[in-house]
């Protein structure tokens, strides 16, 4: 039974063969964000979907200081047969490596298994690992639907701009919109607060700013 690591848990480290070749997770991390994510099976429609489109978004990671990475439980030559066909029909090059876990090692380690989905592919898993390895989000979906990957840009956007200024951010946050303050314990820090013309006061338990 594997488990997933959760949110505040420092990721696993684990050394793959990739089709950038063999690599150690925190060497190749390089004191950057990551966005790992699985998939269920090479040669496989939604998972094309989901590979083009994170390849064609791939300079949006990269302006975010976030490297792609991903895997599934297919072997190497698998793989590059994959990248090969979605380059020869699509156009697309995948940038990024993909890890060929045919022996599970990875994917048990990231509870990226869901036996009552399938007890012999990976699900679709998205984990956003911050620069000192600690998984900061966890994203899954079934076999049967393919992710956004605007929302997965959009949630390092929102992951980084609480990790740079301390704030929350309210649903649907897009970068520009206003910020949530982190909610006062004291009843001087309420008082102070609430003086505070700056902030946008919605609630007692709400005050907005813009960062
Ligand atoms: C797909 O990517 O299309 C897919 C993969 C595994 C199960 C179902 C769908």
């Amino acid at each position: 039974m594997s488990t997933i690591p959760r949110i505040g848990d420092p990721a696993p480290d684990f050394t793959a063969n990739t089709t950038q070749g063999p690599l150690t997770f925190s060497e190749w991390q390089n004191g950057k964000w990551v966005v790992f994510f699985s998939h269920p099976a090479d040669f496989t429609p939604v998972c094309t979907t989901e590979l083009a489109e994170f390849s064609r978004r791939a300079p949006d990671f990269e302006a975010r200081n976030t490297k792609l990475i991903g895997l599934s439980i297919d072997s190497i030559h698998s793989h590059l047969a994959w990248l090969e066909s979605i380059e020869s029909k699509m156009g697309i090059e995948v940038p990024f490596p993909m890890i060929a876990d045919i022996d599970t090692k990875v994917a048990q380690a990231f509870g990226m298994i869901h036996p009552g989905e399938s007890s012999t592919v990976t699900v679709r898993a998205v984990f956003v690992i911050d620069p000192s390895r600690t998984v900061r989000a966890l994203i899954y979906y079934p076999l049967s639907n393919g992710r956004n990957i605007d929302e997965v840009l959009r949630l390092i956007d929102s992951l980084q701009a609480s990790a740079a200024n301390g704030i929350a951010t309210p649903a649907n946050w897009r970068p520009g919109d206003k910020v949530i303050v982190p909610p006062t314990t004291t009843v001087a820090a309420r008082k102070s607060r609430l003086a505070d013309e700056k902030l946008e006061h919605v609630a007692p338990y709400m005050a907005l700013k813009s960062i």
